[in-house]
Order: structure tokens, then C-alpha cells, then sequence
């Protein structure tokens, strides 16, 4: 049976909390993608060539949908989920994303919808939080 995944990516930690919820409440399999402290914290820095081989690990094959959860920084997705996006396999599959902001999100709806057309997603859902509304 194709499961269910929701990924994300958290500096500030609202992110997390926002895919433990969405794994909790839908029984979705929960990854972080830019594993460990130290690539969290310095993420920001990477280069995006190391974040590129990360994201090649990431393997979706067993599921037919996945949620992606992330900030925006400098009003694009973070490079972290930009880059998981960009890399990952998601031919046919139905992808919500989810970004948390607190003043401006840009492009991020063009951009998106613009990628997931030439990766073949089946069905895509772009969902923005406004952290300061909350
Ligand atoms: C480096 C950096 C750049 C940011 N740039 C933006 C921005 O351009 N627009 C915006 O609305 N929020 C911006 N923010 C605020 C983040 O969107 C907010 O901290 C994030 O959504 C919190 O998610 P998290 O707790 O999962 O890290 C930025 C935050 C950081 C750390």
C-alpha cells in the first residue's frame, strides 16, 4: 500500500511542530530533512551542492503523497526545502507544501507551481501561514 509522508524543514522550530501535528492527526510517516544539529543551525551557510547530496538521499519511492513543511527566507522557501524540492522524485505524486512567513512569500506560489509542472505532480496544494496572525 503507497503511504503518506510529511518532511520538513525548521530553524525556529514551527515547522516541526507543524508536521508532528500532521503526523499525528493523519498517521503520515514524519522526516526531517537537514538532519542533525549542526547542519540545522548552519544550514543557512551551506553550500547548496552538500544540500543537493543530501537531497539525492531522500528516497519517496514508497509513497504516493507527501506534505512539505518549511520557512520562508528572504521570501523564497528556505534553501533547504527549495533544494528537497527541486531534487527529490515526485512523478506522479500529489504534494501539498506548507510555509510558515511572518512578512513577505514573493514568488514562492509561481516558482512552485511552475517546478512541480515539469516534475510531473500529480496534484499540488500550496498553503502559506502568516506566523504574526496566529
Ligand atoms: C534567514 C531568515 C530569513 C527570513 N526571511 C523572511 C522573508 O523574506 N519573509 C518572511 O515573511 N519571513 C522571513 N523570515 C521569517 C521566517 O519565515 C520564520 O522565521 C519562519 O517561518 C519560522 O519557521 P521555523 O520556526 O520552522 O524556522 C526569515 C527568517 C530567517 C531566519
Amino acid at each position: 500500500m503507497m503511504k503518506s509522508l510529511v518532511i520538513y524543514y525548521s530553524l525556529l522550530g514551527h515547522n516541526k511542530e507543524i508536521a508532528e501535528n500532521i503526523s499525528k492527526d493523519m498517521k503520515y510517516d514524519i522526516l526531517e530533512f537537514a538532519p542533525g544539529t549542526m547542519l540545522r543551525c548552519f544550514q543557512f551557510f551551506l553550500r547548496h551542492k552538500k544540500l543537493r547530496k543530501l537531497a539525492g538521499k531522500v528516497d519517496l519511492s514508497q509513497y504516493s503523497s507527501l506534505i512539505a513543511c518549511g520557512p520562508i527566507w528572504g521570501a523564497k522557501p528556505a534553501p533547504a526545502i527549495k533544494i528537497l524540492l527541486e531534487t527529490v522524485d515526485l512523478n506522479d505524486k500529489s504534494v501539498k507544501c506548507i510555509f510558515t512567513y511572518t512578512q513577505d512569500h514573493g514568488e514562492t506560489e509561481k516558482f512552485l507551481h511552475d517546478l512541480m509542472k515539469k516534475k510531473g505532480v500529480d496534484s499540488l496544494d500550496i498553503q502559506f501561514r502568516n506566523l504574526h496572525s496566529c
